[in-house]
């Protein structure tokens, strides 16, 4: 049995979950005609305490659509350097909104007003003009760190006054809302559109959720038409996220609680450098000089059965989810601590699971 810690997207839904599709009521989306959607899009709004919402096959498709809807061709958006749109988003906002990135360097994914003050550019006929601030809830490629509710309001400020609109990337911001106890609607409140991924640790199979006013919603159904993203009875995928709602958000906490077992007992591995402070889900760890190669220790955790990432040739990431539990977490240990020699796995209770 493989044992899967490369990301939380990895989960396969649960036999509930399938089931709560068989009674759902569908109809065309593409019309709007859709009840399972629409209550889907409706729950989601109030969570984020936005006007409305719309459904959107991926949270991919979520980002690009708001950098298009805030943006004009020749515009600039600024973006942490590590974030999901600069590195995997295969140069869309180039290539179907035609803007430039100015990436600015947050320690763990999280940079401050100030760096954003100093990335605005100033009004100029020569300068590209800075159209959009974009945030990542949590920073994945930062170590699942969560931005504190205060950094999020200020440099929404500061992008405010400059007349820069905002859009937060919540692919997990679900699990920041867990972690640090605030609701969703709060860390999102000045961000003019955001969205929610269900394919990360809430284990549906399909589908995110954007929202924002009414009238930049109004715009976004026009840009999934024009993307190709309208579906027919989405119903059938938005009924799971629906039982994602009712059934996956507080566990996210459990996650959380493996995550830290993990780094706890990762950073006191000898061919460990340093283990980023985790915060949520994810644990990303530095090797030292004398170690194998990240790649190296993804092949022979593979050659066992356990699935870890490697993020350039010395970090390693590992994602905990619905679909690993603490002998998951056992086997990864066993597997790490046999390639990397020298290290100790210090015997620390697991945290209870909720
Ligand atoms: C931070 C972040 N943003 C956006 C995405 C894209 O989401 P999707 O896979 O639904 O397109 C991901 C996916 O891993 C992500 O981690």
């Amino acid at each position: 049995m493989i044992i899967d810690f490369y990301a939380d997207t990895k989960t396969r839904p649960s036999r509930a979950m399938r089931e709560a599709v068989l009674d759902c009521v569908v109809g065309d989306e593409q019309k709007d005609e859709d009840p399972t959607t629409r209550a889907l899009c409706d729950r989601v709004a109030q969570l984020l305490g936005k006007e409305a919402a719309v459904f959107l096959p991926s949270g991919t498709m979520c980002n690009e659509i708001a950098i298009r809807l805030h943006t004009e061709p020749g515009d600039e958006i600024i973006c942490d350097y590590s974030s999901h749109i600069v590195n995997y988003e295969a140069g869309a906002p180039a290539a179907f909104s035609g803007v430039m990135i100015r990436t600015v360097h947050g320690p763990n994914g999280v940079f401050s007003a100030a760096q954003v003050a100093e990335a605005i550019r100033p009004a100029s006929r020569y300068l590209p003009k800075t159209a959009l601030l974009c945030v990542e809830q949590t920073a994945n490629l930062g170590g699942g760190t969560v931005w504190p509710v205060e950094t999020l309001d200020e440099v929404a400020r500061i992008a405010r006054a400059a007349g820069v609109a905002t859009h937060m990337d919540g692919a997990r911001l679900l699990n920041a809302a867990v972690k640090s106890g605030i609701d969703a609607a709060r860390h999102a409140r000045d961000y003019d559109t955001v969205w929610i991924d269900f394919t990360k640790g809430l284990g549906a199979p399909i589908g995110a959720v954007l929202a924002g006013s009414a009238a930049h919603i109004e715009k976004a159904w026009r840009l999934k038409q024009r993307f190709g993203g309208a579906m027919r009875q989405s119903g059938i995928a938005a009924s799971m996220c629906l039982y994602a709602l009712d059934h996956n958000v507080e566990r996210l906490a459990d996650d959380h609680a493996l995550a830290s077992w993990l780094g706890a007992r990762i950073g006191a591995l000898g061919l460990v450098e340093r283990v980023v402070p985790v915060e949520t889900n994810i644990v990303i760890f530095d090797l030292k000089p004398e170690a194998p190669t990240a790649a190296e220790v993804v092949e022979a955790l593979r050659a066992q059965g356990v699935l870890v990432g490697a993020f350039g040739t010395r970090r390693i990431r590992v994602v905990t989810h619905i679909d690993v539990d603490r002998a998951g977490g056992e086997a990864l240990m066993a597997a790490l601590a046999q390639c990397l020699a020298g290290g100790a796995v210090p015997s620390a209770a697991l945290p209870q699971q909720a």
